[in-house]
């Protein structure tokens, strides 16, 4: 069975936006992000398919200027928001682990597996 937790409300993100969360999982700690753009919202962990390290720019900054694109302030690698899919950059044709997320009562819910 996956866990679920509650990570925030989703009228407390930014439309479209983005936040970090470090979550604890399996004894230890898991770092993930999630972005809305509508009435949509999509989970990821906070890891550049490139070498491994977060993406954000700065706490809670993992969209480009324009907010079209998950982009990792490493090395610039753009990804799209509903799939993660790395369109231009080091690592163009991987993805971002995606992590299974759903609303549920205006809240912002995400499974992880075990
Ligand atoms: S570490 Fe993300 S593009 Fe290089």
């Amino acid at each position: 069975m996956p866990e679920r937790q509650v990570v925030c409300e989703f009228t407390s993100l930014a439309n479209p936006g983005s936040q970090g969360f470090t979550l604890e999982h399996n004894g230890g700690t898991i770092e993930i992000f999630v972005v809305r753009r509508g009435e949509a919202v999509y989970a990821y962990q906070n890891q550049c398919p490139h070498t491994g390290v977060n993406l954000e720019w700065l706490t809670d900054q993992f969209l480009d200027l324009s907010n079209s694109y998950i982009q990792c302030a490493t090395h610039g690698a753009l990804f799209r928001l509903e799939d993660g899919f790395c369109l231009r950059g080091p690592c163009a044709g991987e993805y971002l682990e995606s992590i299974e997320v759903k609303l549920e009562a205006g809240q912002v819910v995400i499974f992880l597996n075990e």
